[in-house]
């Protein structure tokens, strides 16, 4: 197969980015003399206005009184690919757990379009629109690809040739070989079925965790052209990326999570740019 690099992507600048969101959280920080500077907080709920998705405040954890997310914010806009960097254990699958019903938010909401749809179950999440593809353990490997997707679209069978033949036209070789299990697929393969499971259900926004993890660079190469193309069918996306130099030339808006809270946020490039968050999370010789 013949995939396009990153680098031939458009960026964030390209016409078909999503419109309207001002990310740089340092720019607009005040606008009366006499007013406090606005907190990140406060930037978050001025600037997540309107937003597809939204998380606001999220305390969130694995244990009674044990909260891993500490106030996390977080929005996506209609159309636009987000992404959340940060060091191990900071909390980046937990957030998007917490986002698709798998982890308990003790306090803070989420809001889809205009519903409140804070703890609500997954498959609840499923039918409004959500996809999640988990960071581990994401295809039935005993299954064949087709049973796969179809495991995917259990929510809506009637539709399943209709929407295999879409995702199939955005992973061909999952249709090449629909009668191979997925276990005997390769990593980067595995994502594909992961990815295409994922979209059966033609979500709106798609959770993303670590989908390059565990690949070789040029396939996670091959994951980065997927999601952008997944992305530029209209689907909002929101990944976390242990490839964070990757992930932020890619993405229009990103977060840097630290302790359950976020640490830095803006443009995929500003964040890349930014000296605070190369020294503390890209290393010093990031460049983008
Ligand atoms: N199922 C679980 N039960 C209890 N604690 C958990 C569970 N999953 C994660 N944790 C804890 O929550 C914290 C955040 O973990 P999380 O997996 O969200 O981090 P992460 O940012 O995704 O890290 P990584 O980059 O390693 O994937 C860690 O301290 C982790 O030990
Ligand atoms: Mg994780």
């Amino acid at each position: 197969m013949n995939f396009m690099r990153p680098s031939d992507l458009p960026n964030e600048d390209s016409p078909d980015s999503p419109q309207g969101f001002d990310a740089d959280i340092e720019i607009s920080a005040t606008q009366d003399s006499n007013a406090q500077p606005a907190t990140p907080a406060e930037i978050h709920d001025m600037q997540a206005v309107g937003a597809l998705i939204r998380a606001d405040r999220l305390l969130a954890g694995y244990f009674p009184g044990v909260n891993i997310l500490n106030e996390a914010d977080l929005y996506a806009r209609e159309g636009e690919l987000v992404g959340i960097i940060g060091p191990n254990g900071a909390g980046k699958s937990t957030l998007l757990k917490a986002l698709f019903g798998l982890v308990h938010i003790n306090s803070g909401t989420v809001v889809l379009r205009d519903e409140d749809i804070t703890n609500l179950r997954a498959d609840q999440l499923v039918r409004r629109g959500v996809g999640f593809v988990p960071q581990t353990n994401n295809v039935f490997p005993s299954l064949t690809i087709e049973e796969n997707m179809q495991m995917g679209a259990f929510q809506n069978p009637s539709n399943f040739t209709t929407r295999f033949d879409e995702v199939i036209d955005l992973f061909p070789t999952l249709g090449e070989r629909r009668k191979q299990r997925a276990g005997s697929l390769s990593g980067g393969e595995r994502q594909m079925v992961a990815m295409g499971r994922a979209l059966m259900m033609n979500p709106s926004v798609l959770l993303l965790d670590e989908p390059s993890a565990g690949l070789s660079p040029a396939l996670q190469d091959e994951v980065f052209v997927r999601v952008r193309e997944i992305n530029a069918t209209g689907v909002t996306v929101i990944i976390v990326e242990q490839n964070a130099r990757r992930c932020l030339q890619i993405v229009d808006r990103g977060y840097v999570l630290d302790q359950g809270h976020n640490a830095y946020t803006g443009t995929g490039q500003s964040l890349a740019n930014d000296p605070k968050v190369i020294e503390l999370y890209l290393g010093t010789l990031a460049k983008v």
